[in-house]
């Protein structure tokens, strides 16, 4: 089976989903923020402030080219789509989902969060970000899944009726 990569804005469900799916489907599941941790041990907020976005964003493209293309499911970041390589990878893969979002949903659930620095970062309009990614996301899925008022179980279900 090709592996699952789930994409969409922060606080879209990605992580909730794609445990869900590994429950189901009983696959490795791979987190690329949670590798990119590991990896540096520095939590994303740190290396932010320590070492810039770009520097997050090669780690991030790395870990996505190094996962297993076959027989896993991956949660990757918001922000996967910023590398237009990582775009064109996607666009390679047979199974990418996009868990579609309203921004209403995203602000409720990301309302008391500490660990998204581009969350938090005041000087930048999150709700414009949110539409200029959207097309993007768009644009390297296989399959586009409403999250809005869905439960995780609920869309891995879909998830795995589609694969
Ligand atoms: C980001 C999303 C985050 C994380 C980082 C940057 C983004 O992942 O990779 O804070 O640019 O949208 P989640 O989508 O899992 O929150």
């Amino acid at each position: 089976m090709d592996s699952i990569y789930l994409v969409g804005f922060m606080g879209s469900g990605k992580s909730s989903v794609a445990e869900e799916v590994e429950k189901q489907l009983n696959l490795p599941l791979f987190d690329t923020d949670q590798i990119i941790e590991e990896k540096t041990n520095k939590k994303i907020t740190e290396i932010f402030a320590e070492d810039g976005e770009a520097v997050f964003r090669d780690l991030e493209t790395a870990v996505l080219k190094d996962l297993p293309s076959t027989d896993a499911i991956i949660s990757t970041g918001g922000g996967i789509v910023e590398r237009q390589e990582n775009q064109k990878f996607l666009k390679e893969q047979l199974c990418v989902i996009f868990l579609d979002a309203s921004w209403e949903t995203i602000t409720k659930r990301l309302s008391n969060d500490t660990n998204r620095p581009i969350w938090l970062n005041k000087d930048r309009d999150k709700q414009k970000l949110l539409e200029s990614r959207k097309p993007i996301y768009k644009s390297v899925a296989t399959l586009i899944l409403k999250t809005d008022n869905k439960e995780p179980d609920e869309l891995a279900s879909e998830i795995i009726t589609h694969i």
